[in-house]
């Protein structure tokens, strides 16, 4: 096939055209079939060739008819697709091109500018380009946010110590009840009794109480402060003992203003989180506190003893604060199930220091008293104690005497009189605080 000036044809007519090849092809590759049929029975092929009257300033395609030969071998041809557009392909990804082209420009000409000509024109400077962020300001904020999150009277941070406070705000979360974790799991309340006393709860005879061992008594452990007939306070009885105390539960006759729903209740405190300089923060009051007073309970995640090993050996290598709490009041140790982190999660009770003469107590208190493993771990005055008086209370009460202090066990530096010289026996293998 040529393409020529219709004046330079030399035939006049031609029986095969291009669109009629296109279409032989297009057969051949759907049907088999139809292949053979082409190949027994040619078409007649037909060009429409330029006649007299066609104009002669016009130029126009001829294509040359093949010969029958041509035609039988274009019939019979196996048709061969287009390649198909693989990444390798020179036909799509011409390398070499590139290779040539990426040589040539390795080191592109520079373009003349006129720089003097060129405008430049600074903006308005925003805060942040002006003054450095201010970072310890923002974590301040975000302490003071999570703060804000704590249930009843005002938990606040000593101005001053603000600055060390922002930078663990980060990575600490207040909360207000347990984060109960895998592995825990909490005796269903159905199973907790409850007593059947109607209003308020009557000390002599409500179910709740526990009983003196020798005269069948009820154990009361509340009574109104001297003071303050609207406090509630530990009797001096119980403040020396140690037993569980069994506040009421929604399983109970009595209504949420009984006498025996101290801890359930809340707070009644402020607090504040400063820093003692020798033992990291520590926790005190503005407010005054009466002897048997509810300061507040210790919180953080409710894990199993399994993941509480895990994590002091961590803490223990880190030489970092622990904040591990047993709940193995009323089993031994090896017996006992849970422990309470208020590493990342926690209360401001987590920041209550050891004292071997302590102003506070933790004593173990119960709704669901058909749960022995999950209880509160409440923390109440010894003593009255002075407004802003550091709050403390002993991490190892079951102390034995020893002879002398063990070099590897954390350094007690409560400052007390009669200091033991370290805050557990052997590193934090005790019952408690560990
Ligand atoms: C529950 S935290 C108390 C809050 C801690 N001071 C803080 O800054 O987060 C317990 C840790 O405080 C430190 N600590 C508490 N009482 C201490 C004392 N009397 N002497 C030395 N370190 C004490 C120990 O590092 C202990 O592991
Ligand atoms: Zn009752
Ligand atoms: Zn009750
Ligand atoms: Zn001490």
């Amino acid at each position: 096939m040529h393409i020529q000036h219709p004046l330079m044809s030399t035939r006049r007519s031609s029986p095969f055209n291009v669109a009629a090849t296109k279409q032989i092809l297009r057969h051949q590759e759907k049907n088999e079939e139809t292949k053979s049929v082409l190949i027994r029975k040619p078409f007649t092929y037909h060009t429409p060739s330029p006649g007299s009257g066609f104009p002669h300033n016009t130029l126009s395609v001829v294509v040359p008819s093949p010969s029958q030969r041509q035609i039988l071998e274009l019939a019979s041809a196996n048709f061969i697709p287009a390649p198909s557009p693989i990444g390798l392909s020179e036909t799509f990804y011409p390398t070499d091109a590139y290779e040539k082209r990426a040589v040539k420009g390795a080191y592109p000409t520079v373009r003349k500018v006129k720089r003097a000509e060129i405008s430049f024109e600074v903006g308005t400077v925003g805060p942040l380009l002006t003054s450095k962020p201010d970072i310890t300001a923002q974590l301040r904020q975000t302490l003071q946010r999570k703060l804000g999150k704590i249930r009843g009277p005002k938990v606040t941070f000593a101005p001053g110590d603000e600055h060390l406070l922002a930078r663990f705000a980060a990575n600490f979360e207040f909360v207000n009840e347990y984060k109960i974790r895998q592995g825990v799991t909490p005796v269903p309340e159905e199973f907790n009794a409850g007593c059947t006393c109607v209003g308020f709860c009557d000390p002599a005879r409500c179910l709740c109480l526990s009983k003196e061992e020798e005269t069948n008594d009820s154990m009361v452990p509340y009574k109104r402060a001297e003071d303050d007939a609207r406090l509630l306070v530990l009797t001096p009885e119980f403040l020396k003992r140690k037993a569980m105390i069994y506040e009421c539960s929604s399983r109970c006759g009595c209504d949420e203003r009984c006498w025996n729903r101290v801890v359930q209740s809340g707070r009644t405190v402020r607090l504040e989180i400063f820093n003692t300089g020798n033992r990291g923060f520590g926790l005190r009051s503005p407010d005054r506190i009466r002897a048997g007073q509810f300061i507040d309970c210790y919180l953080g995640e409710a894990i199993t003893k399994e993941v509480a090993d895990i994590r002091e050996d961590i803490a223990t290598s880190q030489n970092g604060h622990s904040y591990l709490f047993s709940l193995d009041f009323l089993i031994t140790e090896e017996d006992s199930k849970y422990v309470v982190d208020g590493h990342k999660f926690g209360g401001p009770t987590r920041f209550m220091n050891h004292s071997c003469n302590p102003n506070c107590r933790m004593f173990p208190v119960s709704r669901n008293h058909a749960d022995d493993y999950l209880y509160d771990l409440a923390f109440f005055a010894l003593k009255d104690v002075p407004p802003m008086t550091e709050l403390t209370f002993d991490y190892n009460p079951a102390w034995e005497e020893v002879n002398k202090v063990d070099p590897n066990a954390v350094q007690c530096l409560c400052g007390e009189s009669s200091c033991r010289g370290q805050l557990w026996p052997n590193q934090r293998k005790a019952k408690g605080m560990r």
